[in-house]
């Protein structure tokens, strides 16, 4: 079993620390807040005296600033810093720069599940950086969730990451909208729910309505057929959603940005191609 630093024990670095610990492995844990550390010293851990003390640091703060602050102006020789916070991919770029100035490699991460599901089946963290080193320390990873290696440069954990959570947050905050507009209506949010559970599968599915891959291989292709569901008819449609919307009362912003960007990519010549092509006009701003 392995030794391991804990840094940033928010709910997510706690959890990650009582995991590593249920696992067997030598757990110590460092946090600003230095009483944060207490409940996890009663489980087990070791109170570290600094953010930098032990070989392998798996960070977990609100942002890689944090980091920065914490880390100071210690020396990293040796050491391997796995950072599963979130920021820019050019902020992590940036960091692996300066965690090899001090001497030590930076492995970034993306982890795509909240704390209750670290150390669950079917959890899994994009990584990046440099593999060999990331392989070295895979072992201690895996109690945290599945390692998903997605290339060496340390940008692309979280371009990974944050390509999942723009599905994530736009996808849930249009089922808020939906919601919302029915229960003006009197539809309870459970009256619809079978509804908005079948649109959710059948988006990942290999049917008729299966856009994530359709979207996919239309973007291969660099061909977006319109068929006999154009933008256009879209991009008017989009428009009735944002005034239904209006007219029950309800906010406006993020689907009339969607109304906004169909009609963009319609008055660019596309309107007669499928849904897809709005990836052209996200493409070029
Ligand atoms: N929560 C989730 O569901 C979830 C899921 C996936 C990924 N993430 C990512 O995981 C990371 C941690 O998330 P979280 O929910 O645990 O909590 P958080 O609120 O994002 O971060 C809290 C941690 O950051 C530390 N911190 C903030 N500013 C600091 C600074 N300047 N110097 C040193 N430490 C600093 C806090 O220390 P103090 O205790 O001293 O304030 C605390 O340990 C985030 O980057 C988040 O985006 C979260």
């Amino acid at each position: 079993m392995s030794q391991v630093t804990v840094v940033g024990l928010g709910p997510m670095g706690s959890k990650m620390a009582e995991t590593l610990l249920a696992s067997g492995h030598q757990v110590a844990v460092w946090n600003r807040t230095a009483s944060k550390a207490a409940p996890l010293v009663a489980k087990g851990a070791r109170q570290a005296e600094s953010a930098a003390d032990g070989e392998l640091l798996v960070v977990s703060q609100i942002s890689y600033q944090a980091m920065y602050d914490s880390l100071g102006d210690a020396r990293l020789d040796g050491k391997v810093v796995v950072n599963l916070s979130s920021d820019t991919p050019e902020a992590l770029r940036g960091a692996a720069r300066w965690v090899q100035e001090r001497g030590g490699t930076l492995i970034t991460a993306g982890i795509m599940v909240p704390p209750p599901g670290i150390g669950q089946p079917g959890a899994y963290t994009f990584y990046s950086g440099p593999k060999e080193v990331l392989d070295r320390h895979a072992g201690t990873l895996e109690a945290l969730s599945e390692v998903t290696y997605v290339g060496p440069d340390q940008g692309l954990a979280m371009m990974y990451y944050q390509a999942q959570l723009l599905i994530f947050w736009s996808s849930l905050t249009s089922y808020m909208h939906a919601m919302a507009m029915l229960r003006t209506a009197g539809t309870s949010p459970m009256e619809f729910l079978p509804f908005a559970r079948d649109l959710f599968t059948q988006l990942g599915s290999e049917g008729p309505m299966g856009y994530a891959k359709i979207l996919a291989q239309e973007f291969e292709a660099g061909e977006y057929p319109g068929g006999e569901n154009s933008l256009h008819m879209q991009a008017v449609g989009i428009g009735h959603a944002v005034a239904a919307l209006a007219d029950a009362g309800l906010e406006t912003t993020m689907p009339g940005a969607l109304k906004a960007l169909f009609e963009r990519a319609d008055a660019e010549g596309r309107g007669h191609e499928g849904l897809g092509t709005v990836i052209e006009s996200i493409r070029k701003p």
